[in-house]
């Protein structure tokens, strides 16, 4: 495919948007990155990133001729091909995704007849490019291609993950547009895979759905490993070995967290149900890990007599170790049920910075895993940050009240930790005592 660098405007400068943006500046385009939050643009164009994210920081501003961040919707469309859309699409009341932002960039790119193709990487149910297909042939646009480009990055290694992709989905129904996309890529180290744009927005909701599935999997066996004495962490070990099974996405844990699977799952159940049909593996996986983390905390509170008057350690608060992100972290629960059951909650995390608000304002915040323990009647490891693998352990044993350990990422070795005189619980494995 022969290299034509063209110019982009992306709207959205949140997780994809920007590595997006900046992923494709470093391939050669000239890009304009549009947000609506006027502090969030003015830190961009400051030279700072409101996001932690691995290598994003240094390829903007290796790129920083090539980027730009405006306010102004018809400032990042003026003279671009192609336009991305990376906005957020949220759950609404009834379970389906929140287009609106969606739908603000299609109605702001009315008047932009000279763009070649117009992108969509935010995930949306399936047949919302059918829909915006129609909006644009209503609006004389019916010469702008459409393709939806789904995004399968995840956070802590989103940049190397566009760099090197699995496979780049292009769902368009012209293979101008499809060409286009697959030379704005050209650089990226993956396989294009051209389909139609239903099954490219399925094969999202789809592809997450399998990861949330394989993760509860996991979950789900552990459960029965506790109550059987087998060992989840040699099981799946096992079983992954299997090339039809694979290691990946097999760790169990206190549930998965994060802005993606949670929704993700919760919307291709909701698309499914709008038909009409209950789609029940997906509702089970659901379910499941909703009660993930509460199971393992009813197991801590049973080996403790009762959270009343404790003081429990929260070792990790982001929904997963490399990232400063707390959307649907298991850890906000485990702090609310905590404080609901009349525990005081010490927390140490390196990254996160939750905003004002329950449950964390009810909590004090540690500058090391050894100070919040001190004192503690428990602790808990919610995130596999590596500093928890170092942690003093043998000073934290001397420095809790009692030395009761649940390791909710089974992170740690337990027959060193009992030979540290620590009470270790983990999931899916037995507990291991002094
Ligand atoms: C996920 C997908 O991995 C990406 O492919 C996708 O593009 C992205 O969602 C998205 O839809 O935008 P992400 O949410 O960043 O990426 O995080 P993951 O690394 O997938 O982890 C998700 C959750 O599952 C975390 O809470 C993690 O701790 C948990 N997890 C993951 C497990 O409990 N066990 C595992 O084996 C793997």
């Amino acid at each position: 495919m022969e290299q034509t660098t063209r110019r982009v405007a992306v709207f959205g400068a949140g997780y994809i948007g920007l590595v997006t943006g900046a992923c494709l500046a470093e391939l050669g385009h000239t890009v304009a990155v549009r947000d609506i939050l006027p502090e969030r643009v003015e830190l961009l164009q400051a030279g700072e990133v409101p996001i932690y994210e691995p290598g994003l920081g240094d390829m903007i501003l290796r790129n920083k001729e090539r980027l730009r961040f405006t306010l102004d919707a018809e400032d990042a469309v003026r003279g671009a091909e192609v336009a991305y859309v990376c906005v957020d699409t949220p759950p609404t009341a009834s379970g389906d995704a929140d287009l609106s932002r969606v739908w603000a960039v299609v109605d702001a790119l009315k008047e932009a007849s000279h763009l070649l193709a117009l992108v969509v990487k935010s995930t949306v149910p399936v047949g919302t490019g059918r829909r915006i297909r129609a909006a644009l042939d209503a609006a004389g646009l019916g010469h702008v291609g459409y393709a939806s480009n789904p995004e399968f990055t995840a956070e802590g290694r989103a940049v190397s993950d566009f760099m090197n992709p699995d496979r780049i989905v292009i769902g368009t129904s012209d293979t101008a547009t499809g060409d286009l996309i697959k030379g704005l890529h050209a650089g990226v180290d993956g396989p294009a895979v051209a389909m139609d744009i239903a099954s490219a927005e399925m094969t999202k909701l789809a592809a997450n759905a399998a990861l949330a599935t394989k993760i509860t999997l996991a979950n789900e066996l552990a459960t029965v490993c506790e109550a059987t004495g087998a060992d989840i962490e040699q099981v799946t070990a096992a079983i992954g070995m299997d090339h039809r099974i694979g290691q990946h996405f097999l760790k169990a844990g206190l549930g998965y967290g994060g802005s993606c699977f949670p929704k993700d799952s919760r919307a291709l159940h909701a698309l499914a149900s709008n038909s009409g049909y209950s789609f029940q593996l997906l509702r089970t996986v659901i379910e499941v890990n909703g009660l993930q983390a509460r199971r393992h905390l009813q197991r801590l509170k049973d080996e403790l007599g009762g959270f009343e008057g404790r003081t429990v350690a929260l070792l990790g608060m982001t929904f997963k170790a490399g990232t400063d992100d707390m959307r649907e972290a298991p850890s906000t629960i485990i702090a609310a049920r905590l404080l609901a059951e009349g525990a005081a909650v010490r927390c140490w995390d390196p990254m996160a910075q939750p905003g004002p608000g329950q449950p964390w304002d009810s909590t004090t915040r540690h500058a090391s895993p050894l100070e919040a323990m001190a004192g503690a009647d428990a602790a808990v490891i919610v995130t596999e940050w590596p500093e928890l693998r170092d942690a003093p352990w043998a000073e934290v044993r001397a420095a809790m009240r009692t030395a009761l350990l649940l390791d909710g990422r089974n992170l740690l070795d337990g027959a060193a930790m009992a030979q540290l005189g620590f009470t270790y619980m983990s999931v899916g494995r037995p507990t291991v005592r002094p």
